[in-house]
């Protein structure tokens, strides 16, 4: 039986509230696909992204492994043999098809996946009130919020890949604030203390709760946007090596990269198809090398994980700024707070912190085994479903991938 990954203590109190966001998570999943066709719905665009019936489905054998097989008894498994097709990376759960060949699975049918998640949201009624299920249903709940991000991110990155530059969502799209001169949040230095509290859901890799030393610094206080992006790039920002970190120089060079992911001279791909930048807006779909870079030519630095923790978590609403509310597309539109439009990176390396020990059970395998050559970003995105994220959210991508919505927010030494 694995035991939860999640730190801190869900109360009595709180199953009520978990059983209404159960629901309501697994209602936006689904809302989600309602532009999609079959055909859309099983694209996969390349290895580190799953097709939108895959994330679907995978969250739902989340739901049957973790929940269902373990605490329902009698439950049987909607189809013995789906297991094989759906779980991500749990060697303690078994063999499994490879990362790449998820977009082969023209079967089971989107339709086949949507009355499978029918049958296991119903299944799961008489487990939502168990106040002993509390801390495994709110890291279920968690885990299909973290797919409903990448869900819509890896969409639109197949969108993409189609030279018709279809659009997932028609509408109006949203219009950024003209973006204020740039101000700094200063902190004087000392000893802080950060990771989670432990007061309602975090994952395992946000504690233990640790003291850090912090020299004075100054964190922005807004993102970077595609205008000074537009200005980086005209200053030959993309051919000057003296800006890049080694690796990441070499991969300019050995991709070929000149651009944020998803530009095209005055355009942007969105889920709203090709549209037309707005400089005002957060820059996004940019690599940690890139970020790096830019903030190298800017004169300044990228924050480290804890800088950003310690202005974060004394002033800002984690569940404030443009974050995912309902089957809209999202788009970075700026504002002041620390959360929203798009994650940050840090130059913190994602490592355990003091204490660190991974849980027992296949759950264990959430977070830790991660811990390896990736980037800590922090904050949340405009594809973060609300309230999700928190300040000691640590999530974590290698320095080069940048098909998530990921920006940047400047720091320098005080
Ligand atoms: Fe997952």
């Amino acid at each position: 039986m694995p035991r939860t990954a999640s730190q801190g203590e869900t109360s009595k109190a709180a199953t009520g509230s978990l059983s209404a966001e159960f629901h309501a998570t697994r209602a936006l999943s689904e809302a989600l696909v309602a532009p999609l066709s079959d055909a859309d719905a099983s694209l996969q665009s390349m290895e580190d992204a799953s097709p939108a019936k895959w994330h679907l489905a995978h969250t739902t054998w989340f739901w049957e492994t973790f929940l269902l097989r373990e605490h329902a008894p009698g439950y049987r498994l909607y189809r013995e043999d789906w297991p094989f097709l759906f779980n991500s990376y749990y060697e303690a759960e078994g063999a499994r098809i490879s990362r790449a060949a998820r977009g082969l699975l023209s079967r089971p049918s989107l339709p086949e996946v949507l009355a499978w998640r029918a049958a296991v949201t119903d299944a799961m009624a008489p487990l939502l009130d168990d106040p002993n299920l509390a801390g495994l249903i709110a890291l279920g709940v968690a885990h299909e919020q973290q797919h409903i991000e990448l869900l819509l991110t890896d969409i639109k990155h197949a969108l993409f890949q189609n030279p018709l530059g279809p659009a997932m969502w028609d509408g109006t799209l949203l219009e950024a604030a003209p973006a204020e001169p740039l101000g700094w949040h200063n902190h004087p230095g000392g000893i802080a203390l950060v990771g989670h509290d432990g007061t309602g859901f975090a994952f395992d890799n946000e504690g233990p709760r640790h003291r850090v030393l912090l020299e004075p610094f100054a964190l922005a206080d807004r993102l970077i946007t595609n205008g000074e992006w537009d200005d980086f790039i005209a200053d030959g920002g993309y051919q000057n090596p003296r800006l890049w970190l080694a690796d990441g120089w070499g991969w300019v060079q050995g991709e070929g990269i000149s651009a944020p992911l998803y530009w095209q001279d005055n355009q942007h791909f969105t889920h709203q198809g090709w549209q037309t930048r707005d400089p005002a807006a957060p820059v996004t779909h940019i690599s940690h090398f890139e970020a790096d870079a830019f903030a190298t030519w800017a004169d300044a630095r990228l924050p480290t994980e804890f800088e950003w923790e310690a202005i974060a978590a004394a002033s800002h609403d984690r569940a404030g700024g443009n974050q995912f509310d309902s089957a809209a597309p999202p788009l970075p539109i700026g504002g002041p707070g620390l959360f929203g439009d798009c994650w940050q990176f840090t130059r913190s390396a994602y490592l355990p912190y003091p204490g660190f020990r991974v849980a027992e059970g296949a759950v264990g395998e959430y977070n830790g085994k991660f811990m390896s050559g990736q980037v800590v970003l922090r904050g949340a995105s405009c594809a973060t479903v609300r309230g999700h994220s928190r300040a000691s959210y640590r999530n974590f991508f290698y320095p080069n991938q940048r098909w998530q919505f990921t920006g940047l927010r400047l720091a320098k030494d005080a």
